[in-house]
């Protein structure tokens, strides 16, 4: 089992028996915190009214708000399209929640086919994130979109 099997197994595992959307989004969190080296955050922002809002994450603290179009995330979201981006300050519009980021991968995820929110993942490391590694974290969001699809309508 490859260690990518495994984060899905687990996240899998954690999720059983909850009913509650953000349980399993903190701790998606925490294991791709736990998982991966060299990032200095791992989280989601979360569709609502329109805009992304700051859900659960590992890492410092972070911008709440980011309206859809918008830095690496609200482009994400907007395209619905993976990004990956190698060098952050290359990126017109980044948004820099931590001065420290270099690089970023960001994943949009859906719920009953419409778009939720976004998975995003920062680094220090300029060029961090490779293609194995977006493949790797676009299947770790499909686990996360099945196990959220099994979810009744949260609250
Ligand atoms: N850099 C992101 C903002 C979110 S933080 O990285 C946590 C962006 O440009 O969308």
């Amino acid at each position: 089992m490859t260690d990518n099997e495994l984060m899905r197994r687990q996240l899998e595992s954690l999720s059983e028996g909850v009913d509650w959307d953000v349980t399993i989004l903190a701790n998606a969190a925490a294991l791709l915190w736990e998982a991966l080296d060299d990032i200095n955050w791992a989280g989601f922002y979360i569709m609502r009214g329109g805009r992304l809002e700051l859900g659960p994450f590992q890492g410092k603290t972070a911008c709440t708000v980011i309206e859809t179009g918008r830095g690496v995330c609200g482009t994400a979201a907007a395209e619905d399209r993976t990004q990956l981006v190698p060098d952050v300050h290359a990126f017109p519009g980044h948004i820099a929640c931590d001065s420290a980021s270099r690089s970023e991968l960001v994943v949009p995820l859906h719920r009953k086919g419409a778009l939720y929110g976004v998975l995003d993942i920062d680094s220090p490391s300029k060029g961090r994130f490779t293609e194995s590694d977006r493949k790797d974290i676009e299947g770790f969001a499909c686990t996360l979109e099945e196990v959220l699809d099994r979810l009744e309508a949260d609250r």
